[in-house]
């Protein structure tokens, strides 16, 4: 299934509630919350207080990416705020182990991320534990950079090992995905796809993710 998820970080901070709706309206079906703690990444955002209120304003699912380097202090106040996945990055300090256990305990879904100079391997280990490996396709920390094409060997490679061991595990991409790469980035093998400016920044946003739908159509990736 492909999932279209706008990045709250590129939205307007003082009209919060009326952007959701309006990506909402506009046929995402997933919300990419983007969690900067000044420290995994240079950059800070917000935490889980914004996400429990959004929580009451929209039945979107919630893809919270924790760019921190110690998730494990972290991870319980976003479950209690109402996210539906957390992903953290394997990069960070958290034993990676014993935060999927506990978010299995939780029940709560998880995902791994893999900044650009990680490689795929890196992943293989937990893909069975795993609902979603998030390939990041820009440096973490900021929205509006530059789309690394180079980044689609990588998802190729984990999603030849997830085909070959029979899983069903998401990929999902972040960084510079808009309109002229969607056709890549899916026949890569990547089905969620994450944008912050391309989808926030766009005055016809339902004619966005229109064409982005069309563009993934012509290579659909099928759990
Ligand atoms: C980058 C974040 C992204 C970012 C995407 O660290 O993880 O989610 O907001 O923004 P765009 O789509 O503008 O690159
Ligand atoms: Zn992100």
């Amino acid at each position: 299934m492909l999932y279209i998820a706008p990045s709250l970080f590129a939205a307007d901070f003082s009209q919060l509630t009326n952007e959701v709706k309006r990506v909402q309206r506009a046929g995402a079906n997933m919300l990419h919350l983007d969690v900067m703690d000044g420290h995994f990444v240079p950059n800070l955002s917000f935490g889980p207080q914004l996400i429990k209120d959004l929580r009451k304003r929209t039945n979107l699912l919630f893809d919270v990416h924790l760019m921190l380097t110690d998730p494990d202090k972290y991870v319980d106040s976003f479950i209690k705020a109402g996210a539906d996945s957390i992903t953290f990055h394997l990069e960070s300090n958290s034993n990676v182990d014993a935060l999927l256990s506990h978010l299995e305990e939780c029940n709560c879904k998880s995902a791994l991320s893999l900044s650009p100079d990680t490689p795929a391997e890196a992943v293989f280990p937990y893909l069975d534990r795993i609902s979603m490996v998030l390939v990041m396709t820009v440096y973490p920390g900021f929205g509006g950079q530059k789309f690394m094409p180079q980044m689609m060997d990588k998802v190729r490679a984990i999603r030849a090992e997830i085909i070959k061991r029979g899983l069903d595990v998401n990929i999902q991409v972040d960084g510079g995905i808009g309109l002229g790469n969607v056709g890549i980035v899916t026949e890569a093998g990547a089905n969620v796809l994450v944008a912050g400016s391309s989808i926030f920044g766009a005055k016809k946003t339902g004619a966005v993710i229109k064409q982005m739908r069309e563009e993934a159509a012509a290579n659909p990736y099928r759990a």
